[in-house]
């Protein structure tokens, strides 16, 4: 079952960022149907509606896109941290030896489209410290996938030498993020 990423009242018809859950009252329920229009237009993906009579509530929730160049376009879950999207949506052997922890860099995947402007203190500090510097590269275990977004792969288990992709990957973002810009 989809979950919300976050849930807010609407005063009328607009276009709800991905991510959101909408609630629509009864202003705003004669505007529905071009509510639905407007997923379309804004390319949110997959929107999970529900409505649930007497209240006229509408739920919508909506999804991220992950397009992996060579591999395909995903739904994912809003918030899911990118190395796991990666792995258990798009079916991939992207490496993540650390298992999350911004201490290997083997998660590195270059931006193609939807680059994050902000960053946690922990991979800002680890790009530096590992001397990445190339333009688009992140560490996709401390990006959430809160909008569309194009990756490629850039370190995979194939090639490798590896034995295996890295150690299991929590579902929350670690160490704890401290946000900042790069
Ligand atoms: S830095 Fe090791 S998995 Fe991301």
């Amino acid at each position: 079952m989809i979950q919300p990423f976050a849930t807010r009242h609407v005063h009328c018809l607009g276009a709800p960022a991905v991510g959101q859950s909408e609630i629509l009252t009864a202003p705003c329920f004669e505007n529905m149907v071009s509510l639905l229009d407007s997923f379309s237009r804004y390319s949110v993906g997959l929107a999970h509606v529900s409505l649930i009579f007497p209240t006229r509530t509408l739920q919508v929730y909506f999804m991220p896109k992950l397009t992996v160049q060579g591999v395909g376009e995903f739904d994912v879950r809003a918030g899911k941290r990118l190395v796991k999207a990666l792995i258990e949506d798009a079916g991939t052997d992207q490496l993540h030896a650390c298992g999350g922890q911004a201490r290997c860099t083997t998660c590195r995947v270059k931006f193609v489209e939807g680059e994050p402007k902000n960053i946690t203190e922990a991979e800002k500090e680890t790009l530096k410290v590992r001397e990445v510097k190339e333009s688009g590269v992140r560490l996709s275990c401390q990006i959430a996938c809160d909008h569309d977004m194009t990756v490629e792969l850039i370190s995979r288990l194939e090639g490798s030498g590896r034995k295996d992709q890295g150690s299991p990957v929590a579902d929350e973002i670690e160490p704890a993020p401290e946000w900042t810009t790069r």
